[in-house]
């Protein structure tokens, strides 16, 4: 399929079900089942954070995960300043209302084609926002343009019904990105590589 075919597609398939119940923030993250299954399928995410810094979630949706990161990570003295991209113009503008100290970190954009002016400490993607012949490559142009020195790509698959499970730390590997850590849920997988530059305790 045309690559822009592919993106359209998603990008109207998100749109209707994320946007089809204004009331429900989890669906509006792409989780219709409530706080309980949030928890369960997000808070493995919290492994992947070690120390405070600049979070780009790319797919940010309505913020919800980055929000919840925050909170999650309070009791541990961890602080994330929040940034977001999302293709879905809808979907910024609920980020930007739930974080309104920030609405200047949020925008839209594709990541395929995202070129940010700036790095961040960590950036979180997943595996399927873009065709599967494109997966392993953007992986590795994401982690050489946008991560900054000692930081952090985390990459998830979520992974919906069945038992289908891509092997992200091999897509990784197979860009030689040196997969540094990996955790998940029940639907959820995740691997992360380090830039150079980190140390235990920098
Ligand atoms: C499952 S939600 C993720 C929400 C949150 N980041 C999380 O991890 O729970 C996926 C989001 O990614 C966005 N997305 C999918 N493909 C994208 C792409 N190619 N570029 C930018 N955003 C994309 C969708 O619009 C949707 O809001």
């Amino acid at each position: 399929m045309d690559r822009e075919v592919w993106f359209e597609t998603l990008r109207r398939r998100v749109a209707d079900f994320y946007l089809s119940d204004p009331a429900d923030e989890f669906r509006q993250s792409g989780r219709s089942a409530g706080a309980e299954r949030w928890f369960e399928t997000r808070h493995c995410l919290v492994e992947a954070i070690d120390r405070s810094g600049d979070f780009m979630d790319i797919g940010c949706a309505n913020g919800l995960l980055l929000d919840t990161l925050i909170e999650w990570l309070g009791p541990d003295g961890l602080t994330i300043v929040p940034h977001g991209i999302d293709f879905v113009p809808e979907l910024i503008e609920l980020a930007r209302r739930r974080h309104p100290h920030h609405v200047d970190n949020f925008s839209v954009a594709n990541v395929w084609d995202w070129a940010p002016d700036r790095r961040y400490d960590y950036v979180r993607t997943n595996v399927e926002y873009v065709p599967d012949t494109d997966r392993a490559g953007n992986l590795r142009r994401l982690f050489d343009e946008t991560v900054g020195p000692g930081g952090r790509l985390i990459v998830c698959h979520y992974v919906g019904g069945g038992n289908q499970t891509d092997d992200i730390a091999g897509l990784m590997r197979s860009v030689g990105l040196d997969v540094s850590g990996i955790t998940g849920a029940d639907g959820v997988a995740v691997a992360w590589v380090d830039a150079p530059g980190r140390s235990a305790d920098s």
